[in-house]
């Protein structure tokens, strides 16, 4: 497989396309420019996870922004992808994917999904993610749940939840591109929302599996987030060089 990305090793799973969604607003984040265009130690969340994505071999990218934005975007990731593609986003996160894919081409075998929220995640959990798809439609990045879950009435406790079979799902979540389509299709006709596009893939009856997920890889919602996940990253965590772009 040629890669137009001059990356290193080609997924398991054929034709490889990603999908940033960065189209949201980042109103819990309480900054003015929309959250992925938001600095995180000095580096936007974009730029961020474009500087992951480009160390993993892929056939395309597509990059979800708010509606305005497009410009703004096209000038960082033009800087690493000269053929990635911008698109402007919807009004929720469901139908900023689903515009996503419309710029997909069409011979994708996969997708992998990414949200701009997360920028500390790897190279290796974006290419385990389209490995896993090897025996299923999708593969969901997840971390098993170690607290012990409470419901709660009021400020009265009504159970203890079983935890042993609850994960918390992350992206990268990575799909046959026909499963992710069919369930996109389907979902906007049916006007069905979803965090995430692993339930909208499950509903359709599609085999997804689990992908052990990394801690590291947060998101990004509060400004508390924001300050773990830049005392987290070190001083030299970006492209390999301290300060922005090489
Ligand atoms: O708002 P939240 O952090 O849950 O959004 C998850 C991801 O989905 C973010 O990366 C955000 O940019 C993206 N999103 C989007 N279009 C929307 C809403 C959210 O692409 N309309």
């Amino acid at each position: 497989m040629s890669s137009p990305m001059g990356s290193p090793a080609p997924p398991a799973a054929g034709r490889a396309w990603a999908i940033v969604a960065a189209a949201g607003s980042g109103e819990r984040l309480g900054c003015r420019e929309p959250k992925a265009f938001h600095p995180v130690a000095g580096v936007p969340m974009l730029e961020r996870v474009l500087d992951v994505v480009s160390r993993v071999a892929l056939d395309g990218i597509v990059v979800v922004v708010p509606a305005g934005w497009e410009e703004s975007a096209r000038a960082s990731v033009g800087r690493r992808f000269a053929r990635a593609v911008v698109v402007a986003g919807g009004a929720s996160r469901r139908e900023s994917v689903r515009l996503g894919l419309g710029a997909v081409a069409e011979d994708a075998e996969a997708v992998v999904v990414h949200d701009a929220s997360r920028p500390l995640v790897s190279p290796d959990l974006i290419e385990r993610a389209l490995a896993a798809l090897a025996g299923a439609s999708g593969a969901v990045c997840a971390v098993p749940v170690v607290d012990t879950l409470k419901r709660v009435e009021g400020d009265r406790i009504a159970g203890t939840v079983p935890r042993e079979w609850l994960w918390r799902a992350q992206t990268p979540q990575a799909f046959r591109a026909a499963a992710l389509r069919e369930a996109h299709a389907r979902a906007a006709a049916e006007g069905i929302e979803a965090t995430d596009d692993s339930a909208l893939v499950e509903r359709c009856g599609e085999p997804v599996v689990v992908v052990q997920g990394e801690e590291r890889n947060m998101k990004i919602t509060t400004a508390a987030d924001l300050a773990l996940a830049e005392a987290l990253l070190g001083p030299r965590e970006f492209g390999g060089a301290a300060g922005g772009l090489a």
